[in-house]
């Protein structure tokens, strides 16, 4: 494990029964407080920016917005959120998906992105895979191209990651 790895590892709190029992809840406002590990996470995903030629950074809702917009400032990039259906003023696309039980929806400002962009998914967590797959749905149909998806933590015990390579096409998962 690399110090950044111990780092981050130490300032994320395991919170038991949390949303529901059973569940164990990955919570990271432990390392947004600590300034040297948000800064060392921060430095970490801008450095995957930059080497995947990102020209824009989308973050999901909520906790890849914490993430993300910082990553994007740093990398000096445009930060785009891709939101929850319904919280996005202007002309939108959207894009269902499955969940465990039900289904959600998220969006997309299209016009936010051009066709020669190449955008990088950075979020907190990637579990079941399915928010960042249609996120790269959305990225695709908006007309730019996906330079990778970057996440702080990979639930491994989760199959997210072979949901995700189909859509990635080729570009990166990165999970510090
Ligand atoms: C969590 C997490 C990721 C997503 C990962 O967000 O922050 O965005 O779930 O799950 P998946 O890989 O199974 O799609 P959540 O939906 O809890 O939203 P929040 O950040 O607004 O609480």
């Amino acid at each position: 494990m690399t110090g950044l790895q111990e780092l981050l590892l130490s300032r994320i709190r395991d919170v038991a029964d949390y949303p529901e029992p059973g569940v164990m809840f990955k919570d990271i406002t432990p390392l947004l407080a600590d300034p040297e590990a948000f800064t060392a996470l921060t430095d970490a995903l801008a450095g995957i920016a930059k080497d995947t030629g990102a020209t824009k950074v989308v973050g999901l809702e909520a906790r890849g917005f914490i993430l993300g917009a910082p990553v994007a400032v740093r990398a000096g990039l445009g930060f785009i959120p891709v939101r929850k259906a319904g919280k996005l003023p202007g002309a939108t696309l959207s894009q269902a998906y499955d969940l465990e039980y039900g289904s959600a929806e998220i969006e997309i400002h299209a016009e936010d992105l051009a066709a020669g962009d190449r955008v990088l998914v950075v979020d907190d967590v990637l579990a079941t895979g399915g928010t960042a797959e249609a996120s790269l749905q959305l990225i695709r149909r908006a007309g730019a191209a996906v330079a990778g998806v970057a996440v702080l933590m990979e639930l491994g015990f989760l199959p997210g990651r072979a949901r995700l390579e189909p859509a990635l096409d080729g570009a990166p998962l990165q999970a510090l």
